[in-house]
């Protein structure tokens, strides 16, 4: 018999598959997006791990046809059909890549999101620790990258490193909030910083 939580991740992945999206993360974007206002129509935005690009897909909903949506994962991603939708397949950790994104406009992004997720060992700590690794390369792009008042979402596990990490971030941006779709996982450690205000 499924309990609770089985329950609600399924209808949550059935969710998302019936509105087209290709994951069921697709949703915690939505509704972050919907509660905080943080992305608008016409941003440039990247979005680092990316893939299968169901935040993407959100993101493309939301920027419409005048903004830039620029995707990054390792591994590759389908294309979208919208010319405003550009891939990159590489590393986050290569400085070139983010260069790359960065000349697909002539201005900084006005968000940067972050899902990146290491390839998980089970080992909680171990991977609470890379993850938040991945997390900080997105957070120490921001003063080369992210305007002036842009604004940041971000991914963490929570673990350890988690409130050390949180008050990095506070120093860069007027607004943090800490938040947990009803899309994640109960058993899952991971959480959301939502981030607005960037002071540069
Ligand atoms: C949870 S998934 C992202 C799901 C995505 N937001 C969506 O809605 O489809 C995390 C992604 O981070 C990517 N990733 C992990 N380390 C990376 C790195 N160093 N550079 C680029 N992508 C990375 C993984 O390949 C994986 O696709």
């Amino acid at each position: 018999m499924p309990n609770k939580r089985q329950i609600l991740g399924d209808f949550y992945y059935k969710e998302a598959k019936r509105e087209g999206y290709r994951s069921r993360s697709a949703l915690k974007l939505k509704e972050i997006a919907s509660n905080f206002k943080v992305i608008k129509p016409g941003d440039f935005i990247v979005d680092l791990g990316a893939a299968p690009g169901g935040w993407l897909q959100v993101e493309r909903e939301t920027v419409g046809d005048g903004g830039i949506v620029v995707g990054i994962d390792l591994s590759f991603i389908r294309p979208l059909p919208y010319d405003n939708v550009k891939l990159i397949r590489g590393d986050v950790e290569d400085p070139k890549v983010m260069e790359e994104a960065f000349k697909f406009s002539n201005k900084p992004f006005d968000v940067i999101v972050s899902d990146l997720a290491p390839k998980f060992s089970g080992v909680r700590d171990l991977d609470h620790a890379r993850q938040i690794g991945l997390a900080m390369l997105a957070v120490k792009s921001a003063p080369k990258y992210l305007r002036k008042g842009g604004a940041m979402v971000i991914k963490v596990l929570m673990g350890p490193e988690f409130e050390s990490f949180c008050r990095d971030v506070r120093r860069s941006f007027i607004q943090v909030r800490i938040f947990k779709p009803k899309a994640s996982r109960d058993s899952s450690s991971e959480t959301y910083l939502v981030c607005k205000g960037f002071i540069g």
